[in-house]
């Protein structure tokens, strides 16, 4: 496996940096394909890893799949066999996200459980629950969830459906099959990600009726057609990659940086605590300009749903709180597992308590460079920052999650003025 190697330096990163397709807008549309026959194609799509993995499962399940990136193209393909095995499954818990437009189109599916994952148990009891309201019988067998239309495979209705705790994959998941279903289907404390309402542009695109995507109530009148049309869509740009980025740029004092190609409206809880902190954050456009002159100001963050502060960002914030000048508190809602960069960011010097779901940190002046282990996507790209800072020469491994996530992230921080390399190679 592949390790990335990092030599921190006090020296400021400059210049500017090109953020990517979203990765979760990316992964849900893929699966929209689903819903209809025709050839759709897909634009500013990342080249990661789940791609690659959501394009084997569309496959898998008989689609005709091309990625080209930044290009995916599905098309129909002969035959359709509605069931996602174990083995594309555990790699990736999107997918998921087959489920509903799978039984919303052929009347049945079979989709692996995706179990439990480093960062919590995160169970989908949610997604089940709605597609009982809207007729399914579901069955868990020998680790498959098994789903079937009204009478034995048939047409999923429409329904109302509250959501316990808002969930993104969840909503989404009802959203496709709402698509399909007859009648209207209406979704109450849904997930309000900007990655929901870009799925809710490219199902209307596609010829059913979706209002309210984005909000905590979405409504959707299933197409008539039994089958949606196909659609030619760019995806939005990556907030959390973005996000990564503005905390990038702010690990060394004197960095000056531009983000091209950034919605910043979708970053706002994280642009407000970056500024509490001392960063200056301008719009120019589409383009973001991320400077750093002084140092780094505490800030305390509580993650939570949309539009508060991502889970996503929370490992890389509490990172740069690491050498803020005093003691932050960050809590974790979301995930019960998420502090797995806690103990790495503690070898390389790091100050930090956690006590349930609440991490003190203590600003320390300095990091130190160490071996350490990435435990999933976002504790990955914290070490990574973490090492642009450090004194001497950070070694993360592990480094397929950060491939999960991330396009080109040692090629993108050169080019900012990092020393970083990809060793490949037999680490563990
Ligand atoms: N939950 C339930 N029951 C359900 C569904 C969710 O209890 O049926 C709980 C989860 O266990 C969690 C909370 O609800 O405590 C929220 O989970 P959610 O379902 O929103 O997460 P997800 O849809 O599985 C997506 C992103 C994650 C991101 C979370 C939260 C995709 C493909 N994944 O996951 O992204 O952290 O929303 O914003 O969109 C990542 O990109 O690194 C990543 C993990």
């Amino acid at each position: 496996m592949d390790a990335i190697r990092v030599r921190g330096s006090q020296k400021p990163l400059t210049g500017s940096v090109r953020i990517s397709g979203a990765k979760n807008a990316a992964l849900p549309i893929l699966c929209a394909t689903l819903l209809s026959d025709g050839a759709s194609r897909l634009r500013n799509v990342p080249k990661l890893r789940d791609i690659e993995t959501t394009a084997a499962l569309l496959r898998f399940l008989g689609r005709d799949v091309k990625v080209d990136a930044p290009e995916v193209h599905v098309a129909a393909g002969a035959d359709v066999r509605p069931e996602a095995p174990y083995e594309l499954v555990k790699q990736m818990r999107a997918s998921v996200l087959v489920l509903g437009p799978l039984v919303a189109r052929f009347g049945r599916a079979k989709v692996s459980l995706p179990g439990g994952c480093a960062i919590g148990a995160r169970p989908i009891d949610q997604h089940l629950k709605g597609l009982e309201a809207m007729g399914c019988t579901i069955k868990i067998e020998r680790g498959y969830v098994i789903a079937e239309g009204p009478g034995g495979g048939g047409r999923l209705r429409g329904s109302e459906v509250y959501f316990d705790l808002p969930t993104v994959t969840g909503t989404e998941n009802l959203m496709m099959a709402a698509a399909l279903a007859k009648g209207r289907t209406t979704l109450v404390n849904c997930a309000r990600e900007p990655e929901v309402e870009e799925l809710g542009r490219i199902l209307n695109k596609m010829g059913c009726e979706v209002s309210g995507a984005g909000t905590d109530v979405i409504h959707v009148t299933g197409s008539e057609r039994g089958a949606l049309e196909p659609f030619d869509h760019a995806i939005i740009p990556d907030r959390i990659e973005a996000g990564t980025y503005l905390v990038a740029a702010c690990v060394n004092d004197g960095s000056d940086v531009v983000l091209q190609g950034v919605e910043l409206g979708d970053l706002e809880a994280l642009v407000l605590k970056m500024r509490a902190a001392g960063i200056k954050i301008e719009a120019e456009g589409q383009n973001v300009r991320v400077r750093r002159d002084g140092p780094l100001r505490p800030a305390n963050v509580t993650t939570a749903p949309h539009p508060g502060f991502p889970t996503d960002m929370q490992a890389q914030f509490l990172m740069l709180m690491c050498l803020a000048k005093g003691e932050s508190v960050i809590s974790e809602t979301i995930f019960e597992n998420r502090f797995m960069h806690v103990p790495e960011l503690q070898r390389m010097g790091a100050s930090i308590v956690v006590r349930g779901n609440t991490a003190v940190v203590q600003g320390v002046p300095k990091l130190y460079g160490a071996q350490v282990m990435a435990t999933d996507l976002r504790a990955s790209a914290s070490l990574v920052l973490a090492g642009l800072v450090a004194e001497d020469e950070t070694e993360v491994r592990r480094v397929y999650h950060l491939d999960r996530g991330y396009e080109h992230m040692e090629e993108k921080l050169r080019g900012l003025g990092a020393d970083i390399e990809r060793v490949k190679g037999a680490f563990d």
